[in-house]
């Protein structure tokens, strides 16, 4: 017998990453043709190293912007050219620390530059920075959405993954651009599922819970070494007591990439989060 992917193309945006990289392992393992898609190719070819290790299907990375429309349509062409793409992650994402405030509620002190020094209010976080997390969450979730259904209509059928998140339920404090950005993501999960649905394209998202990468454990810790206040906030609110792994993903990204699976699932989110939003924190 085959394998569960064999003769699929998968574009997969933010291969470079935590998240993706093992995404794209497991479905070149499962004998996709993967294109690695993200900024820097460095990154990009440290997840094509592990894949060809690993045995997996050898991959092509490509480094571009997927906010950059002309870039998309270059990587479409490249992807077309291979024989079309059936399957789109769309993991490229991320917050920005210029966007957050360093406060968590509003402080009069803030109108008159007397924060303590390293304190930030909402007042004076970075705008541009505001605007590109909005933007690469959201316009760099459509704009290959809109690049790569082109060649899911050819063919007849395709899938879909986005990246959600547990902001897009209910706002962590300081995410301000992060959060409206990944309810966004459940929104037009949503509404381009139903537009695409008589193409055959089914469009949905995961809704990844606490994960471990480098960044979170500067500023939530780890279970084994210990927590920061907020990462005890993250582990006291979460059921199962630990914070997820990559690998915890790959089930639910395949499932939901997988016709013969959930061929009849579109437009949903799907939280994979160790219970999180099981309790409303009391
Ligand atoms: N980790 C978590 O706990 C968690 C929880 C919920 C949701 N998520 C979401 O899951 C996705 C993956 O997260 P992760 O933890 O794997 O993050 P990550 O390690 O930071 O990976 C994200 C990747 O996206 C790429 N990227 C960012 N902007 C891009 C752009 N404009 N064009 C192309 N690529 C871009 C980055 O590579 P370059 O900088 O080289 O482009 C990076 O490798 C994100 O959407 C994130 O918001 C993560």
């Amino acid at each position: 017998m085959g394998k569960r992917f064999e003769n699929k193309i998968a574009v997969v945006t933010g291969a470079g990453g935590t998240l993706c990289s093992e995404i794209a392992l497991q479905l070149s393992l499962e004998g996709a043709k993967v294109f690695l898609v993200g900024r820097t190719m460095d990154k990009l070819e440290k997840t094509a190293e592990k894949i060809l290790a690993a045995g997996g299907v050898p991959p092509t990375a490509v480094s571009c912007d997927v906010t950059d429309e002309k870039a998309v349509e270059d990587l479409a062409q490249l992807v077309h050219g291979a024989g079309g793409c059936d399957f789109l992650i769309n993991g490229a994402g991320g917050n920005n620390q210029k966007a957050m405030p360093t406060i968590t509620r509003f402080d009069p002190k803030e109108l008159t530059g007397e924060l303590p020094e390293g304190q930030k209010g909402l007042y004076d976080i970075d705008i541009a920075a505001f605007r590109s997390v909005l933007d690469i969450n959201t316009m760099g979730t459509v704009i290959p959405l809109l690049a790569f259904s082109k060649q899911m209509i050819a063919k007849g059928s395709g899938s879909v993954v986005n990246f959600a998140s547990m902001n897009s339920f209910c706002p962590l404090t300081r995410c301000f651009a992060y959060a409206m950005s990944k309810a966004a993501v459940c929104n037009l999960t949503q509404s381009f599922a139903a537009y695409f649905a008589p193409a055959g394209i089914r469009i949905n998202a995961v809704a990844p819970g606490f994960m471990v990468n480098e960044r979170s454990k500067n500023y939530l810790g780890t279970v084994e070494e210990g927590l920061t206040p907020r990462g005890q906030q993250v582990i006291g609110h979460t059921p199962m007591g630990r914070f997820g792994e990559a690998r915890d993903l790959t089930g639910c990204v395949k499932w939901l990439l997988d016709d013969e699976a959930s061929g009849f699932v579109t437009g949903i989110t799907v939280p994979v989060d160790g219970g999180f939003l099981t309790l409303g924190g009391v």
